[in-house]
């Protein structure tokens, strides 16, 4: 199996195209981009399942993305952010303590189990998980910044008492700042930054936990201001990183390189990595760039990348 690969790569690296693209230029073939000494695809609206998007960049004579390097991840980022829209909504809601449900998020909260947000208010931003549309019945209710920005919570119910405090000043009146909550495992955690995982202040575990089907956020006695990603799914890329042929052992495809520098996302890890459904890596915006292991037949973005003036066969 390795020889044959060897023998493929050596015949792509040194095909007559590949050499006239080193003799003559660096420029890109035609449907690639030239980015920090990369040849990438712009995006279409396409989404593909992930054979597909591997098949139709090998159409392309490129392959799915690989990132094998912190430095070419930092690339790859900085070429979504430049090409690619994020749309976000913001709501501004009134000084009222009442639930808005955010039904626009309610497939991505139910199959992912996490959500990001920014916030920007004075005091008292409240969320509600709720197994029904119904914020009275089966629903985690979670305050960030109350008792006047000095204090979070995680409550079992709609005002009952806190299974889980944190002391702190998380909130600010005049910029946003990010927020995640996770859910997974009947486990609530709460924490500040963009990258789920990372930054908890607050966790809980439920013994007798009910699953989460609805979102829905309130203010309490000032405006608030939240943000989040309209459409979290349209921001996600496939690479070319699978463990279809050993489960748990990911590798970049089609060349079966072994995945060795990474960035998975780090709640997922474990549980992502060796799932029995998720058997292709993709990398999504809205998780700030980090790798998450996902359904291959589901339909993503993708970019395809054309390897000659990134590797030189001369070393
Ligand atoms: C979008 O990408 C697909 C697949 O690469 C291609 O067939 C199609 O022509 C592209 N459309 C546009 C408008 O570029
Ligand atoms: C991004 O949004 C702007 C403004 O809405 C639009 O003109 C542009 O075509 C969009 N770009 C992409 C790549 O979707
Ligand atoms: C919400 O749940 C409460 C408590 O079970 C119930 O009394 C109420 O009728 C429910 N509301 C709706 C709109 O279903």
């Amino acid at each position: 199996m390795r020889e044959v690969n060897v023998i493929f790569v050596f015949v792509l690296y040194f095909s007559i195209d590949d050499l006239l693209t080193h003799c003559v230029d660096a420029t890109c073939p035609g449907g690639f981009t030239l980015f920090r000494g990369l040849c990438l695809t712009l995006s279409n609206q396409t989404m593909l399942s992930w054979p597909n998007a591997l098949g139709t960049c090998q159409d392309l004579s490129g392959t799915l993305l690989t990132i094998d390097n912190a430095q070419k991840q930092k690339n790859v980022e900085d070429f979504i952010t430049d090409h690619y829209n994020a749309s976000k909504r913001v709501l501004d809601l009134p000084p009222v303590y009442q639930y808005h449900y955010i039904d626009e998020l309610s497939t991505y909260i139910r199959q992912e189990k996490y959500i990001q947000f920014d916030i920007k208010g004075c005091n008292d931003a409240h969320s509600i998980l709720s197994e029904h549309r119904n914020d009275s019945f089966s629903s985690y209710e979670i305050v960030i910044g109350g008792w006047g920005n000095t204090q979070s919570v995680i409550r079992d119910c709609k005002q009952c008492i806190s299974k889980a405090t944190a002391s702190h000043s998380p909130l600010s009146c005049t910029e946003f700042r990010p927020f995640w909550v996770s859910w997974g495992s009947g486990t609530i955690r709460v924490g500040e930054g963009r990258e789920v995982g990372t930054g908890t202040f607050m966790e809980w575990s439920d013994p007798a936990s009910h699953p989460v089907n609805f979102l829905g956020i309130s203010s309490w006695n000032t405006m608030m201001s939240w943000r989040y990603f309209k459409d979290p799914y349209n921001s996600n890329f496939w690479l070319a990183g699978s463990d279809l042929r050993h489960h748990g052992q990911w590798e970049w495809f089609p060349e079966e390189d072994f995945v060795v520098f990474e960035n998975w996302l780090p709640d997922q890890e474990e549980s992502q990595q060796h799932s029995p459904t998720r058997h292709c890596m993709q990398m999504s915006l809205y998780d700030n760039f980090k790798w998450v292991a996902d359904n291959c037949m589901q339909n993503r973005k993708f970019i395809c990348e054309h390897l000659s003036t990134s590797k030189s066969p001369f070393g």
